[in-house]
């Protein structure tokens, strides 16, 4: 048990901003006047639609969506899009093409074959997924109904650093792992999806944007509930949209707004991947695994090599307040989540704790 906030590498959910966590305790009992909690709202009230309608319009205004795209809150988190965005998309062609870059593009593809023909465009499982392909490297289907990747490999600590140029097919990316930490041009893409729990929200509300040309396409025995079009009809509120996590979102938004956007976030990210980056470069005991143009910002795995000294660390760095540091259960060793709530200090912290962790095991 600890009285004070420890800083959380937590691969998701995550750390949210203090001052998030601090507004939301204020207004819990008694949101603004109203005389209760946003969690005990009609989703159909004005207090709570008002709510609504400014957290689509910041998610508008910070993520830059232009106007031919629909802001949607959906439930089912990331890995219900794997086969909502088939089911909706892959009638065009009956066709569609995947990037396989690590777990959950896999999962994505698994259940896109369920759905129409999914060609593999690349995948970096042979390697361990430690690297991403490049746009030479995507054997592309022009006929494809769309191509699909995941921007930022959770486990494998992988980020792609290029939008994949695929012509006219429309691309879907899941978002989860990087959303909101940097500027992103949301014309380049069709669908754009992203659980909340990483940088965003508690989990239990999935953002998803997508263009209006797409919707109207799904496949006949598509639940109502996982049609795009009907979603975007009700705007979310098909059935009782996750209201709470909506809230929160509307929250983590302003913060980002107070912290000079999404340029803001980029400025901080960079800064604060490169101070673990240098270390693990430098360091005789630590190393990541990762190729260095293919690294993340957001989740940096690292290891010793010795499977019994990665456990002593992660045992030590709880100890100290450093917590939740092992890397995933299918590949083991350490992994820092690196999200945009983790403070820059949090960083320099756990660095100073692995320089002292390396000077004793020498
Ligand atoms: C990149 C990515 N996609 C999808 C998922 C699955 O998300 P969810 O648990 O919201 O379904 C995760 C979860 O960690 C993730 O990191």
């Amino acid at each position: 048990m600890t009285s004070k906030r420890v800083y959380n590498f937590s691969a998701g959910p995550s750390m949210l901003p203090l001052e998030v966590l601090e507004k939301a305790g204020s207004e819990i009992t008694n949101y603004r006047g109203s005389g209760m909690s946003v969690m005990e709202m009609s989703h159909r009230s004005k207090v709570f639609l008002e709510i609504f309608e400014e957290v689509k319009a910041d998610v508008k205004r910070i993520l830059k969506v232009p106007d031919n795209y629909h802001i949607l809150f959906l439930q089912g988190g990331a890995s219900l899009q794997f086969a909502m965005a088939p089911m909706n998309l892959i009638s065009k062609t009956g066709k569609a093409d995947y990037a396989i870059t690590g777990n959950f593009s896999k999962l994505a593809y698994k259940e896109g074959i369920k759905y129409g023909t999914c060609n593999i465009a690349a995948t970096t499982e042979a390697s361990g997924h430690t690297y991403i392909p490049s746009q030479s490297e995507l054997k592309l289907d022009k006929d494809a109904s769309y191509f699909y990747y995941c921007a930022n490999n959770t486990i494998y600590g992988t980020e792609w650093k290029y939008i994949p140029d695929t012509g006219d097919v429309p691309i879907v990316c899941d978002m989860s792992s990087n959303i909101i930490s940097k500027p992103v041009d949301v014309s380049k893409y069709g669908i754009i999806f992203a659980g909340a729990q990483k940088n965003m929200a508690p989990a239990g509300v999935t953002l998803v944007i997508v263009r209006d040309d797409l919707l109207g396409m799904e496949l006949p025995y598509t639940p109502i509930m996982m049609s795009y079009k009907t979603m975007v009809e009700k705007d979310s509120m098909h059935n009782t949209p996750p209201c709470y996590n909506i809230y929160m979102l509307g929250l983590v938004l302003k913060w980002i707004d107070s912290k000079g956007g999404l340029e803001g976030m980029e400025k901080i990210r960079t800064e604060r991947a490169k101070i673990l980056y240098d270390f693990l470069e430098e360091s005789k005991l630590f190393k990541s695994p990762v190729r260095p143009d293919s690294r993340s910002d957001m989740n940096i795995p690292f290891i010793t090599g010795d499977e019994a000294l990665d456990k002593q660390f992660i045992k030590e760095a709880e100890a100290h307040g450093f917590v939740n540091l092992a890397g995933h259960r299918t590949v083991g060793g350490m992994r820092a989540s690196i999200y945009n709530a983790m403070p820059i200090e949090g960083v320099k912290a756990l660095v100073e704790f692995m320089k002292e962790f390396e000077r004793k095991n020498k």
